[in-house]
């Protein structure tokens, strides 16, 4: 199946890990500026991918600020590509460019310095393939960025789902539906489950950019890098 673990959102916050997008002091979830502190730990990339944009807030903002890297951001759902380009053009961002593109199959071309992938892999089964795919998609000496459910995320997610009980029984099915790879395990992974995949070595991301203690930060969102 092309586009296995679709769906059309923000439903992993939205759910198991929604008050993550906010710190405990309600300040939102710095992503771009972390990623920005990534570039001068590794080195400026010259081109970056982000699979599973959504509305690719980090790839906006640091498109901005590096005029001279090459963005591309993929989605599964082609009318958030087709809203991002939209706004690409208001904003006159030539180095910053969209296209459909799905794990784990991910049928793209090009290999990028630094391959991003953040909130997407909770909704893929077959997360492995997907983690060769996105590996394969890193050029020589670059480096993968990614979350993944682990055993915690899924204790995390079994708990808030069942504590919702009987308050929207239908949605609940829903969500149920979409998180069935974390719920089943059959996506959790562990570092040395990754690096026996990938054959190299995970660090942590958040280690690396000096990440402060925050609920996103938890050992039940692991977000990890992997050089190649
Ligand atoms: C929770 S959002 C994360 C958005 C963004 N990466 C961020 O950090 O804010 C998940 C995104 O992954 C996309 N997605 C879900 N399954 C996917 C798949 N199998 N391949 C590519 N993208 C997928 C969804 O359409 C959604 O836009």
């Amino acid at each position: 199946m092309a586009n296995e673990g679709t769906t059309d959102g923000d439903a992993f916050w939205a759910v198991a890990a929604g008050e993550r997008r906010d710190g405990a002091n309600g300040d939102p979830f710095p992503e771009a500026d972390l990623l920005d502190r990534f570039f001068r730990r590794i080195g400026e990339p010259a081109s970056v991918a982000s699979v599973g944009c959504g509305p690719a807030s980090v790839c906006f903002d640091l498109a901005a600020r590096y005029p001279t890297i090459e963005f591309r951001g993929y989605d599964a759902v082609g009318a958030v590509v087709d809203a991002n380009r939209e706004r690409a053009a208001e904003c006159g961002l030539e180095n910053l460019s969209f296209a459909v593109g799905a794990i784990p199959d991910l049928a793209i071309d090009g290999r990028f310095d630094l391959v991003y992938c953040y909130g997407a892999l909770h909704y893929v089964h077959d997360v492995e393939r997907a983690l060769r795919a996105l590996y394969e998609r890193v050029a020589p000496r670059g480096c993968l960025v990614f979350n993944y459910p682990n055993r915690l995320t899924r204790g995390h997610l079994r708990r808030d789902l069942g504590e919702r009980g009987t308050d929207a029984a239908s949605s609940l099915e829903e969500l149920r539906e979409r998180f069935a790879p974390v719920l089943d395990g059959a996506n959790v992974l562990s570092y040395r489950r990754i690096a026996e995949v990938l054959g190299a070595r995970p660090r942590s991301y958040w280690s690396a950019v000096d990440a402060p203690v925050e609920p996103w930060t938890a050992r039940d969102n692991p977000c990890v890098y992997v050089r190649k």
